[in-house]
């Protein structure tokens, strides 16, 4: 990369990470499947994380939905990420860690988490806290890709921190990705696919990240081959 716009994009990234924590960001309710075999290197929230949360944290009398102690509700990925105030790639930011990782969650007389449980969620935190899934066998269908099974919510999970409608400007970089009239327009022209596909000529997405998971990759690829429908 040439310095300048290395420099330029090491700058944008740390306004991005401004812009990140400063505005709200839809997150994405469903688990996205990378379609890869489960791989040891990535934590997975659905397969992972959950769990621990599940059988520590989301019980009557404490984080569940009736219960919901001091508004925190430990049940699904949306309300650990909100209530729980998690912040994407800060675990020291991120107040449920926080009262994970100084043992005062779970209270006496319930047993701390382990050091192999906290890890993993710091680890979660540290990848982007994202709302991944995958099995063992991986399932990447390029058959039957929609926009709103699939690519939204890799835009959601991995893009609109940066590219939703009320950061895109600032953060990034004009490209807006926030509805489909909107995405349609760098996904036609090539932009899309060139970059999240770390192609030649093209800004490398998501910026200063690591790449998607090969399956979306192919599965963006489909659905622009496809035309890019609204479906
Ligand atoms: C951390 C912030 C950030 C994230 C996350 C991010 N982008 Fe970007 N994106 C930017 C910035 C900043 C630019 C402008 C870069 C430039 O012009 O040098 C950009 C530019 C782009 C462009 C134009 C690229 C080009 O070469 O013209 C596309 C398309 C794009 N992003 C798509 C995506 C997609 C798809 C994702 C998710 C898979 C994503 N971005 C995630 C910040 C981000």
């Amino acid at each position: 990369m040439k310095k300048k716009l290395f420099l330029f994009c090491s700058l944008s990234a740390i306004a991005v990470l401004f812009f990140a924590c400063t505005h709200d960001v839809a997150l994405p309710e469903d688990p996205v499947d990378t379609g890869e075999p489960c791989d040891s290197s990535i934590v997975y929230f659905e397969n992972d994380v959950l769990p621990i949360f599940e059988a520590h944290c989301a019980f009557g009398g404490c984080h569940d939905a009736q219960t919901s102690e001091e508004g925190v509700q430990l049940d699904t990925y949306v309300n650990i990420v909100t209530t729980g105030k998690v912040k994407p790639f800060k675990p020291g930011n991120s107040e449920a860690y926080e009262q994970i990782i100084e043992n005062k969650m779970p209270p006496s007389p319930y047993e701390p988490l382990t050091d192999g449980q906290k890890n993993i969620i710091e680890k979660w935190i540290l990848q982007g806290a994202k709302n991944l899934t995958c099995t063992a066998s991986g399932s990447c269908d390029t058959i039957n890709v929609t926009y709103s099974g699939n690519i939204l919510p890799i835009l959601n999970n991995s893009c609109l921190s940066c590219h939703g409608a009320s950061v895109y400007q600032d953060a990034g970089g004009d490209v807006n990705l926030s509805s489909y009239d909107a995405v349609k327009v760098p996904a036609l022209d090539g932009r899309l696919y060139g970059s999240v596909n770390h192609d030649q000529d093209f800004v490398d997405m998501p910026l200063n990240l690591s790449k998607l998971p090969n399956c979306q990759i192919k599965q963006i690829k489909a659905w622009i081959d496809a035309g890019a429908p609204n479906n």
